[in-house]
């Protein structure tokens, strides 16, 4: 159950990719600000761990498989009783030089970052058209404005959630719907931290004018914001949280 105080009260949300990272902290800051969550991940284990704490349900899915997607998707809407507000927050990240891209990776990476968005927006909107109301939003990158090397498919995918980010804002705003994505620099989350190395922090930290990267809580203030009463008249936007190192 969600609580009576807080910026999102009573409010039903849905969050994809929420066992660890950036998903688990955005579950727990909605907790935090009064919202009643579904979790979805792949990693159930894990995820049955970041639920339990924050009273939530959870929901195994790889969303890579249209018919799983839509299938648990609909359980989580019926289960929370409707929805308030949807996080397409889940992502995956593989490295690799242009000249060497696998096709097949092409097309998985644009399966979790993008196709998926498709179906839980259809699946969320249509529950929420009936209110007249309800927050969308999607986890796009800082690499979806700029790209960055040795993530072309990653980057395109993202800049596809920025696209399908400003169609979905402008179709569903009569609907009272709102649509943003959210753009963030370097995260030390558990995603591309394989690659990672020292030097690669310092420099990144650098091309920050506040000379840090991103904790996972700053991306999850600006989806509360964005979740919020607050942001009522913001659709259609993607909201970086770069530090400075994006500024358009
Ligand atoms: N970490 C960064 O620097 C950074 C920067 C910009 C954008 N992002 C984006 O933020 C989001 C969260 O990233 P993170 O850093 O927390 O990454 P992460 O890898 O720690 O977490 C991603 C979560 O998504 C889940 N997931 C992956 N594939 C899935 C699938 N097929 N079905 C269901 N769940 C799946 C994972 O199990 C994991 O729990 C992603 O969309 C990512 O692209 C991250």
């Amino acid at each position: 159950m969600g609580t009576s105080q807080g910026r999102l009260a009573g409010r039903r949300a849905l969050i994809t990719g929420a066992a660890r990272g950036i998903g688990a902290e955005i579950a727990a800051s909605f907790r935090r600000e009064g919202a009643e969550l579904a979790l979805l991940d792949i990693d159930i284990d894990r995820l049955l761990k970041t639920a339990a704490p924050l009273d939530a349900s959870a929901f195994g899915v790889d969303l890579a498989d249209v018919e799983s997607t839509t299938d648990v998707v609909g359980r989580a809407i019926d289960g929370l009783g409707g929805i308030d507000i949807l996080v397409n927050n889940a992502g995956i990240l593989k490295m690799a030089p242009l000249l060497e891209i696998d096709p097949a990776d092409w097309d998985f990476t644009f399966a979790v970052n993008v196709r998926a968005m498709l179906v839980t927006i259809q699946l969320a909107a249509k529950a929420m058209i009936p209110n007249g109301r309800g927050a969308i939003i999607n986890m796009a990158s800082m690499g979806g404005k700029v790209g960055g090397p040795n993530q072309a498919h990653y980057a395109a995918s993202k800049a596809a959630v920025i696209s399908l980010t400003q169609v979905a804002a402008k179709e569903l705003g009569a609907y009272g719907i709102t649509v943003n994505c959210i753009c963030p620099g370097y995260v030390l989350t558990e995603m591309g931290a394989a690659t990672r190395t020292e030097a690669m922090v310092q420099e990144w930290s650098a091309k920050s004018p506040l000379g840090r990267l991103a904790e996972p809580s700053d991306v999850a203030n600006m989806a509360v914001f964005l979740a919020s009463d607050e942001a009522s008249y913001c659709t259609g936007q993607a909201m970086n949280v770069t530090g400075g190192m994006v500024m358009h």
